[in-house]
């Protein structure tokens, strides 16, 4: 009889294993951080030294950039920074536009600053985005910024990917020699962090996009599973591999009638089959949207003790 009962104990731990997961918390990463920015700002206050001051740039009234922009400003509230937003119509022409990022590129007072995307389609992101100054570039998006990543010293990193590596390393998650799968190549996610991964994290890069054929296979061979995509519950149970840390880089607004707000945001995973056969995995929101506006805080601190040591 004793023996029948251990049996059933040790069963019973087995199931508790198997489906234990460490919910990354990025909202407090991303407030930890926010108070080590608040006393260095602090610092520089009592030293007479000039505080942050970030512009943000808004172009039109898309409302999930609204949100994002009002999140932004909070932040920027919430660790003394000053701020200024700066809004245009839809209807701007890509010149006005230009003419305006000279302008602030031009402002000693502004350190740094960031155009909200996505930008109506008569207007270049890729023209506006080179035409502002890489040490104001606080988003990390311009060609220089992008390529500093494989530099010996970084200007400012692109702050999604640089919010997620912190992430790995606040929760100590062994990268070195493991395989990362991220899915998705865009210029300000995963093509940034493909290239962080293998030079800060050591660990070997396979990158999956839109042409990849047969994602699964892939995905089912990463111990870290990332991805960035923009397509809510891409990603499910049986396209993971049991203990793959996976991080949800995917931010979409989905609305509807049953969402208390009208909307919400939807990761690309599919937390409720991805999440028990996961070690780690980060929730959505929750998770690398927090530490995104963190990492934007930083390279805004770090700005201005460059340009105002
Ligand atoms: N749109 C969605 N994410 C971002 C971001 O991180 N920065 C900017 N500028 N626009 C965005």
């Amino acid at each position: 009889m004793l023996v029948q009962s251990n049996h059933i104990h040790t069963f019973r731990l087995r199931m508790i294993e198997t489906t234990s997961y460490t919910l990354i918390d990025g909202k407090k990463v991303s407030t930890d951080i926010k108070t080590e920015i608040m006393q260095r700002v602090a610092e520089r206050k009592e030293q007479g030294k000039k505080l942050p001051h970030l512009a943000i740039i808004l172009v039109g009234d898309d409302g999930a950039s609204q949100t994002y922009v009002d999140n932004k400003v909070k932040s920027c509230k919430s660790v003394g920074f000053h701020y200024t937003m700066m809004r245009f119509a839809d209807t701007i022409s890509e010149e006005k536009l230009m003419k305006h990022i000279d302008h602030v590129n031009n402002d000693d007072d502004v350190d740094g600053f960031i155009v909200q995307l996505p930008l109506p389609s008569h207007i270049s992101v890729e023209k506006i985005t080179e035409k502002i100054r890489p040490d104001k570039d606080v988003d990390g998006f311009t060609n220089q910024n992008f390529g500093s990543i494989i530099s010996k010293s970084p200007l400012l990193m692109p702050a999604t990917p640089f919010g997620v590596m912190e992430l790995l390393r606040r929760y100590n998650i062994e990268t070195e020699g493991k395989h990362a799968v991220v899915v998705g190549a865009s210029r300000i996610a995963g093509a940034p962090l493909s290239m962080m991964l293998t030079e800060q994290a050591h660990a070997t890069v396979t990158i999956c996009h839109k042409y990849t054929k047969d994602l699964a296979n892939f995905t089912r061979s990463a111990d870290i599973l990332l991805v960035a995509v923009g397509k809510p519950g891409l990603i499910t149970g049986d396209m993971v591999k049991e203990g793959a840390v996976v991080i949800d880089i995917g931010t979409t607004r989905v609305e509807g009638p049953q969402f208390a707000k009208g909307w919400a945001i939807k990761g690309d995973v599919d937390f409720k089959t991805v999440a028990p056969k996961a070690s780690f995995i980060t929730p959505v929101p929750g998770g690398v949207g927090p530490m995104t506006i963190a990492s934007l805080l930083l390279n805004t601190l770090r700005a201005t003790e460059l340009q105002h040591p």
